[in-house]
């Protein structure tokens, strides 16, 4: 069961240690969890369990990848990450952007979720078309999270919560606006909103609304609503878990 990572040398895990900080500070002070969170999402989403191949080995770097339709926007976020390259090059873009999203959910008040080092960075990225489309339904979800990321039904829900965080854009997605009145606060408001119905200047996208129709994952979206700190608890694992597709198998 357990994973085995790849020992890093002192000098990577001193590194590692001084780009968090830095993390830290730098979205905080520029309220950019949104997009780091997204940008680490849409990097090991693109896992295939079947082939494995695509997941959080730093191909967001390329502009192919960047170009896919899903990953409009997050060239923005490529370009903030970039001064944590060049400061720290020794660290792996895999890496980098997996911490960029660790960190945005901890300094936005959620779970610290654990984070390993040592992805090696591939030269390849991934085909198009891996990540979900918000258009979809529960279907679609479980193709995607279930059949080929290779995750199981209760991360999709957990995870689904990450839109606790930032907004959509009209120019990015064709959608507009956040899903919860904080969405520089990381809390379960996403689910209490979900539960709740739609609200004027709130949005829920189909993938959202699909949750509350389903009989394995509506317990799930109350059960996050009226207990945060069992949401915390299972986002922790779900993301580590997201953050790791493809790394450190046996
Ligand atoms: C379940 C399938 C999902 C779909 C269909 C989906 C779709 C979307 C769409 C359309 C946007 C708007 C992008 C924009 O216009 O800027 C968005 C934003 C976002 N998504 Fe998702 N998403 C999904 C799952 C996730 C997951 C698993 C996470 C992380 C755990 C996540 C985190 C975010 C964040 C943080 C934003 C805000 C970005 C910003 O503020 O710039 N999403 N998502």
């Amino acid at each position: 069961m357990g994973k085995s990572y790849p020992s890093v040398s002192e000098e990577y895990e001193v590194a590692v240690d001084k780009c968090t900080r830095k993390l830290r500070g730098y979205i905080a002070a520029n309220g950019c969890g949104g997009i780091m969170l997204r940008v680490a999402w849409h990097s090991a989403g693109t896992y295939d369990v079947q082939t494995k191949t695509g997941g959080p080995f730093g191909t967001m770097r390329f502009k192919d990848e960047q170009s896919h339709d899903a990953n409009n926007g997050l060239e923005i976020a490529v370009q903030h990450l970039e001064p944590f390259k060049k400061q720290f090059p020794i660290i792996s873009y895999g890496d980098l952007y997996q911490l960029a999203g660790v960190v945005a959910v901890q300094v936005a008040g959620g779970p610290d979720v654990p984070f390993h080092p040592g992805r090696e960075d591939k030269d390849e990225p991934p085909k198009e078309g891996r990540l979900p489309d918000a258009a979809l339904g529960t279907d679609h979800l479980r193709d995607v999270f279930v059949k080929a990321m290779g995750l199981s039904e209760k991360d999709i829900v957990v995870l689904s919560g990450g839109h606790t965080l930032g907004r959509c854009h009209q120019d990015r997605s064709g959608y507009e606006g956040p899903w919860t009145r904080n969405p520089c606060i990381f809390d379960n408001s996403y689910f209490k909103e979900l539960l709740s119905g739609e609200k004027e200047g709130l949005l829920q996208l189909p993938t959202d609304k699909c949750l509350l129709k389903d009989p394995v994952f509506r317990p799930l979206v109350e059960k996050y609503a009226a207990d945060e700190d069992a949401f915390f608890a299972d986002y922790a694992v779900s993301h580590m878990k997201l953050s790791e597709l493809g790394f450190a198998e046996a």
